[in-house]
């Protein structure tokens, strides 16, 4: 059976684009819906009921557009709301979390650096992650206010983007950590600031990939896989202004034509 209904993603903002690049890569005839809830944005900030509340209300949205599953492209939002969306909707639910596993086989000093929002360092989820994969490695966790807007407002390219970051990074590199996890789905765009600013030794690990093979082997197993032979297509959502918000998900999608849809929820 082949089920043409969309996967439903969301974030706070364009972060989770980052996601779903890596899951439109893999998956290029599924049908892709995301809601950026700009309006909001940045969730790092904010109490973790009232991620929750918002997650709910999107999730909602997304299933009302048929979505078959659903993807929290949002580490700050897995972490304050995964298990609550999980328990309270009855639909695949797939999540986002800092890469802990990975960056410790990947360290050679034993010394990894977490870059996030400040909800998800606060996190008891982040801190189970912790002491579950990271027990022999020193783990020091870099929250990095003003990130997002960074990404949100395009103006990475700005002089106070890299004054921003290296701020982030400097701390981290003063503890001799060699690997630098990306745990906010908004800072792979910035990637090429982080690796300049680390340096070439340092390694930089982020979780889009791992997400979109997830979303790839619960699809192939719950037979809610779309037909191969068409090509997919997109539509995309904001609590924001389209106008304000559209040019930055052309940049970042890399296409000059997509329309954002203004969907106050
Ligand atoms: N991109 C999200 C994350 O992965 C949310 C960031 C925010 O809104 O503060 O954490």
């Amino acid at each position: 059976m082949l089920d043409k209904r969309p996967l439903g993603l969301f974030d706070s903002g364009v972060g989770g684009l980052s996601v779903m690049k890596e899951v439109r890569r893999m998956l290029p005839s599924e049908n892709l819906l995301y809601y950026a809830d700009s309006a909001y944005c940045p969730y790092g900030n904010k109490p973790p009921e009232a991620i929750r509340a918002r997650a709910f209300v999107i999730v909602e949205f997304l299933l009302s557009m048929n979505a078959k599953l659903i993807v929290i492209a949002s580490n700050t939002t897995s972490i304050a709301a995964l298990d609550a969306v999980r328990e309270r909707y009855d639909v695949p639910v797939v999540g986002v979390e800092p890469a802990i596993k990975p960056a410790v086989s990947a360290t050679r000093s034993g010394r990894i650096g977490v870059l996030a929002t400040e909800v998800t360092l606060a996190g008891s989820r982040f801190s189970s992650l912790v002491e579950k994969f990271g027990n022999k490695v020193e783990v020091y966790n870099q929250p990095c206010p003003g990130l997002v807007e960074v990404v949100e407002s395009g103006a990475w390219d700005k002089p106070q983007a890299e004054a921003l970051l290296a701020r982030c990074i400097r701390p981290l590199l003063a503890k001799g950590v060699d690997t630098i996890i990306l745990g906010c789905t908004h800072y792979p765009f910035l990637r090429p600031l982080i690796e300049k600013l680390a340096g070439g030794e340092v390694r930089v690990i982020d979780t889009g990939g791992a997400v979109a093979r997830q979303v790839v082997r619960i699809i192939g197993k719950n037979g809610l896989v779309a037909n191969e032979t068409e090509v997919g297509r997109e539509c995309f959502f904001t609590s924001g202004n389209p106008e304000e918000v559209g040019p930055v998900f052309r940049l970042l999608w890399g296409t000059p034509d997509i329309v954002v849809e203004r969907k106050i929820l």
